[in-house]
């Protein structure tokens, strides 16, 4: 019997130095796509996935994230007197059920597998998701859901995974891949970061995971990798053999917002797949891309 999945991990306490100046006063995962932050797309995704307890690892200068979760009372009050009826069903719609994000503190950014580990107290023994709030999917079903619809059928460890060009396989958890039914390939190995000539795949790990508890006790070795971090990719490879672990190709479009291009990209795919502003974002483009 596979454990229902119940809780998710959001690691935000990097320090998105490729977003500065705009992540000197503001987390990155504050960066809004089209009209809502880069956090709230990851906790909406992970709810439509039935997840219902939130971990989010932070660090220094990131309560604009803590407070984004509260309920805002004055703001409130004031949208109900001005008669604000939209924005107020907006925040309500989004509101948590009390209790159900707290928050841990990774005092020193070691790396994302460090992060994980910091969470680890909520983890307790349950399988839990991950998600990287600067990887963003878009898709009819959000890709989280998608992962765990696998996990339900197969228990163990599932990643989200996509094609990225070989030259690239030297900025992602790469899969040495075993059989392949549809989308799912079965993992037989992970690598960090590995140089483009000795990958094993194209296949990269995107921010999207579910993970078995044990990954914590491998986490615990603080076994330094690529970057000299504690890295992810590192523990779960000691996850393998152990019980089932599967990619799931997913389908979607996934989108890097941690690098300017990527998340440029986001704004323009994101804003032309809302009906609402659509058709205006596709009409002011073609005066930039015909000039
Ligand atoms: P990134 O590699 O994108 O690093 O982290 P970063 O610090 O956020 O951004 P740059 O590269 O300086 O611009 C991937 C994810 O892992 C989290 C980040 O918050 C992000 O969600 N992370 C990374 C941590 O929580 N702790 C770490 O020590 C490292």
């Amino acid at each position: 019997m596979v454990k229902p999945l119940r809780k998710a991990v959001l690691p935000v306490a990097g320090l998105g130095t490729r977003f500065l100046p705009a992540t000197k006063a503001m987390p990155k995962e504050m960066l809004p796509v089209v009209d809502k932050p880069l956090i709230q797309y990851a906790v909406d995704e992970a709810r439509a996935a039935g997840i219902e307890q939130f971990c989010m690892v932070t660090g220094r200068g990131k309560t604009a994230l803590i407070d984004h979760f509260d309920i805002a009372f004055e703001l409130e009050a004031t949208l109900a007197e001005r008669n604000k009826r939209e924005a107020l069903d907006l925040l309500r719609s989004e509101a948590m059920a009390p209790g159900s994000i707290s928050t841990v503190r990774q005092q020193v950014p070691l790396g994302l597998g460090h992060a994980i580990w910091c969470a680890r107290t909520f983890i307790g023994d349950d399988p839990f998701a991950i998600l990287l709030p600067d990887d963003l999917v878009l898709s009819d079903t959000p890709c989280m859901a998608q992962l765990a619809q696998v996990h339900h059928e197969t228990g163990g460890n599932v990643v989200a995974i996509s094609e990225v060009p070989r030259e690239q396989t030297n900025r992602y958890g790469i899969l040495k891949t075993g059989e392949t039914s549809g989308g799912r390939v079965e993992v037989k190995g992970l690598v960090e970061k590995p140089a483009p000539q000795d990958a094993p795949s194209n296949l990269s790990i995107i921010g999207r995971y579910i993970l078995l508890p044990e990954v914590v006790h491998h986490l615990s070795q603080m076994e330094r990798g690529a970057g000299d971090e504690v890295q992810l990719t590192d523990a779960m490879s000691k996850l393998i053999g152990h019980a089932p672990f599967h990619g799931l190709k997913f389908t979607g479009t996934r989108f890097d917002c941690g690098d300017k291009v990527g998340f440029l990209e986001a704004q323009i795919a994101f804003a032309l797949a809302r009906p609402d502003l659509g058709p205006s974002v596709r009409e002011f483009l073609k005066k930039y891309v015909n000039s």
